[in-house]
């Protein structure tokens, strides 16, 4: 009989994004990114977006872990553990380093080339985000970003320049990384910043309006380069839990998750529903729509639906819960689950219930490309590192996914666990906070020798894709 669990073609390996790994920041050609004036910050500090490079201010990003002269090193680690699939991105600012060029920077172009054939070498299958997290700053300076229409053009052109040049070395492509941030935090994916006295959500949704375009166009035309493309929407799914059966913290919950749903049915059913124009309406935002938009959308609908998960929240209608910290999101603690010591709430259940509610609502293939536990390493005295919690984490979280598939029969293609090689974290800059099966020796202050090592986990994970997912001890 077929197995139930993991299909043989499953795609099992792990994600980074170009802007918090690669470094070389302003090398052969690149342009600076909205990544690269993001200065290093912690739990307790913020960290700052600042007008451009301020002399004296600590980027993480500028060096990263150095993967742009590593990656070699880096694939060679990545193809030991077995990956069936690498998730990175292209840095926009390596192709076109203000974004309004017409020329493409052939350096940018011949690096992907290289890292795409080092993968393939392996028999591993890139998956490439087109822009994860960073853009070129000029864009944001010169128009304000993708509160202008403008955008829409230079993204195209950056698409048609990466989906031509890769046609024959890349499958998997995602438009935007955790589109659904922008509400969140609007300068993070999108270049957003604000001038005084605007209607905030008027400028973020139109800049979201802007990015639905781009990327319902995108798949037109990845598809018209290559038909074998499968090119995914990519968002960060909260898994919200009401506080109590209290229907008023159940509509709380509801209202949360709206929030999200509004990214996924534009991009996946291809329009706004009825709820959304409402949430508008009341809200005074008023998109404006070109005459084509709501074909557009209706005709660039994704293949697969990629997202992330690592936590859930737990949404209430009381003023006085307390808080939990979460992936740019929060909510109200939850008794039943613990935290990160970054204080997310780790809930492998949540995965199963997230798998299934995705699923049920939309019926197209899904896609984890990030999942994991950020947390402090400790090397000891023989330089081993001995990361008991991160197997723990991710054992629990794909005993789930397992379930989800088997018992539920939900349809996933892969599975990419977060950082499988340290890097510096998005929402802090930090280096000590590390995901990785791979061990980077650098530190919050930028010391180090960037030597690689391997975790416990590295063999626990090679084992885990040997097996297909059958062995989890
Ligand atoms: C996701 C992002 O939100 O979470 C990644 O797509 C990010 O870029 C990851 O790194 C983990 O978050 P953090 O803040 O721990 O790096």
């Amino acid at each position: 009989m077929k197995s139930l669990g993991f299909k043989e073609e499953f795609l099992w390996g792990g994600a980074v994004a170009a802007n918090q790994c690669e470094g070389a920041w302003n090398i052969n050609g690149k342009g600076v990114s909205t990544a690269d004036v993001a200065t290093a910050g912690s739990l307790s500090k913020q960290r700052e977006y600042t007008d451009g490079i301020v002399e004296g201010k600590n980027y993480p990003s500028h060096e990263a872990i150095d993967f742009y002269h590593r990656y070699k090193e880096d694939v060679a680690l990545l193809a030991e553990m077995g990956f069936k699939c690498f998730r990175t991105s292209i840095n926009w600012t390596r192709i076109f380093p203000n974004g309004d060029e017409e020329i493409p920077n052939e350096d940018g172009l011949k690096f992907y080339d290289n890292l795409f054939d080092e993968c393939l070498k392996y028999g591993i299958e890139p998956v490439v985000t087109i822009s994860h997290y960073e853009m070129p700053y000029a864009l944001v300076e010169k128009y304000g970003s993708w509160r202008n229409r403008k955008l829409v053009d230079f993204y195209m052109n950056y698409c048609k320049t990466i989906f031509k040049r890769y046609k024959d070395k890349v499958k998997y492509w995602m438009t935007f990384n955790e589109i659904n941030v922008i509400s969140i935090h609007p300068f993070i994916p999108a270049g957003i910043k604000f001038k005084e006295g605007e209607n905030e959500k008027q400028v973020c949704y139109q800049a979201a309006h802007h990015q639905f375009i781009a990327s319902a166009l995108a798949v037109k035309l990845g598809k018209d380069i290559n038909p074998d493309f499968k090119i995914g929407c990519m968002i960060l799914f909260p898994q919200s839990y009401a506080e109590t059966c209290n229907p008023k913290d159940v509509q709380a919950s509801n209202e949360f998750m709206d929030n999200t749903y509004l990214f996924t049915d534009v991009q996946v059913r291809g329009y706004y529903t009825n709820k959304a124009k409402k949430f508008f309406e009341r809200n005074n935002i008023n998109i404006k729509m070109e005459d084509d938009d709501e074909k557009i959308l209706k005709d660039g609908t994704v293949d697969f639906i990629g997202f992330s998960y690592y936590m859930t929240v737990v949404q209430t209608s009381r003023n006085d819960g307390e808080k939990s910290l979460g992936n740019m999101l929060g909510g109200v603690k939850n008794p039943y689950l613990q935290a990160s010591d970054w204080g997310w709430q780790i809930d492998p259940e949540g995965f199963r219930i997230a798998l299934n509610n995705l699923y049920d609502r939309y019926q197209i293939p899904l896609f984890c490309v990030e999942n994991g536990l950020g947390a402090e390493d400790v090397v000891d005295d023989d330089g081993f590192i001995n990361d008991d919690y991160r197997i723990e984490y991710l054992r629990r979280h794909i005993k789930e996914m397992k379930k989800a598939i088997e018992i539920d029969g939900v349809d996933l293609i892969g599975y990419t666990s977060w950082g499988c090689i340290d890097l510096i974290s998005a929402s802090t800059g930090e280096m000590k906070k590390r995901y990785g099966f791979i061990y980077v020796d650098k530190d919050n202050y930028g010391d180090g020798t960037l030597k690689r090592s391997k975790k416990k986990s590295f063999d626990w994970y090679k084992k885990v894709i040997e097996t297909n997912g059958e062995v989890l001890e």
